[in-house]
């Protein structure tokens, strides 16, 4: 069993899509650097299958592909199997029943008063999502993070919410059957860089303006070439402001200092023309991201070798997951 005071990090991804930049730079960069965090006793990530369920029950026939390529990505850009329990949500059954029992003491207007349920149900309006699946959304969340006794949860602003609410099933639940059982877990919220799509919109896979961990050098070569960029260079010679330009936000992650001077004077001076700066932020790019993805191919060449990580992270989660299941049923009596 674990101490009580030591650090255990327990985070989730849906697999509604292929991850992309904007998910590497929000979350699982974050995830791999907290590996190096020695305050850490334990790290728990999981693919979310069964939360992807509650807003697209309608369409599960990529589910298991996104799972599988996610678990790609996630080796391919440093996520060590050695240093984090990585598994499939749904092939820890437990997560189901710890989800079933917070059920019977959590009331119906905790759930209701999250505020993504509201948001989630009207900017989705054309989603059914009148479902009970829908409405214990964080509900499973928190039995996600329970079932390994998490006291941390690396998760971006909109989800802080959903530990609040944890932390109130959890101590509803200590409290009624006078134990201890369960953590009560923390938000750790990461700050992270600004990285718009292609369009200067947020970056999200319906807007089709992502650029994926999974894309070739050429690919997104392709992409960032025709970006649009600050509308007042309109012409070579027009002077523009960098920031204004989605190009720039792109420069402050992946170049160096000095480039992003060099670029940053070069548009305020019209001494630099558009393609000649994206051509520069490729440059970037590739030295930063070209190491992961030729990970990345010769990871996905290796499917049996990535299917056996998978095996062993759900059976080394499951064996916690069993552990913190007979102490639940214990102080329920069931
Ligand atoms: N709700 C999270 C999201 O949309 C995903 C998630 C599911 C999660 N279970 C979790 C995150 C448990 C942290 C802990 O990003
Ligand atoms: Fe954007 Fe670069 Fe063009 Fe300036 S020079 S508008 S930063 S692409």
């Amino acid at each position: 069993m674990l101490d009580a005071d030591q650090k255990i990090v327990v985070s989730g991804m849906r697999p509604t899509g292929l991850l992309h930049l904007g998910n590497y730079h929000g979350a699982l960069e974050n995830w791999v650097r907290l590996q190096a965090d020695q305050t850490i006793a334990r790290r728990f990530f999981f693919v979310a299958d069964w939360h992807s369920l509650t807003t697209d029950y309608d369409q599960t026939s990529e589910v298991k592909n996104f799972g599988f390529q996610m678990f790609i990505d996630w080796l391919a850009f440093g996520l060590d199997p050695a240093q984090s329990t990585i598994f499939i949500q749904s092939r820890v059954p437990e997560h189901a029943e710890l989800h079933l029992l917070l059920s019977m003491i959590t009331p119906v207007a905790w759930l209701e008063r999250v505020p993504t349920y509201k948001d989630l149900q009207k900017e989705l309006s054309g989603k059914d999502l009148s479902t009970y699946g829908f409405l214990g959304y964080p509900l499973l969340q928190t039995a996600d993070v329970a079932l390994y006794s998490g006291s941390h949860v690396p998760v971006g602003q909109d989800q802080v919410a959903h530990i609040e609410l944890s932390r109130e099933i959890v101590r509803k639940f200590n409290h009624h059957f006078k134990h201890e059982v369960l953590a009560e877990p923390q938000a750790l919220l990461t700050k992270f860089p600004k990285i718009p799509g292609t369009d200067g919109r947020k970056m999200s896979k319906s807007y089709n303006n992502s650029i994926y961990l999974s894309d070739t050098t050429e690919t997104v070569r392709k992409k960032i070439l025709p970006m649009k960029t600050d509308p007042a260079r309109m012409r070579r010679t027009d002077a523009g402001d960098p920031e204004k330009c989605p190009v720039f936000d792109y420069h402050k992650i992946y170049s160096s200092p000095d480039t992003i001077n060099t670029v940053a004077e070069g548009c305020r001076s019209a001494g630099m023309g558009c393609i000649d700066c994206k051509k520069a932020l490729l440059k970037s790019m590739d030295e930063r991201l070209d190491p992961f993805r030729q990970r990345r191919v010769e990871v996905a060449a290796k499917p049996d070798d990535v299917r056996a990580v998978i095996e062993q992270g759900n059976t080394d989660a499951r064996k916690v997951a069993v552990l913190n299941m007979e102490r639940v049923r214990e102080v329920i009596k069931i």
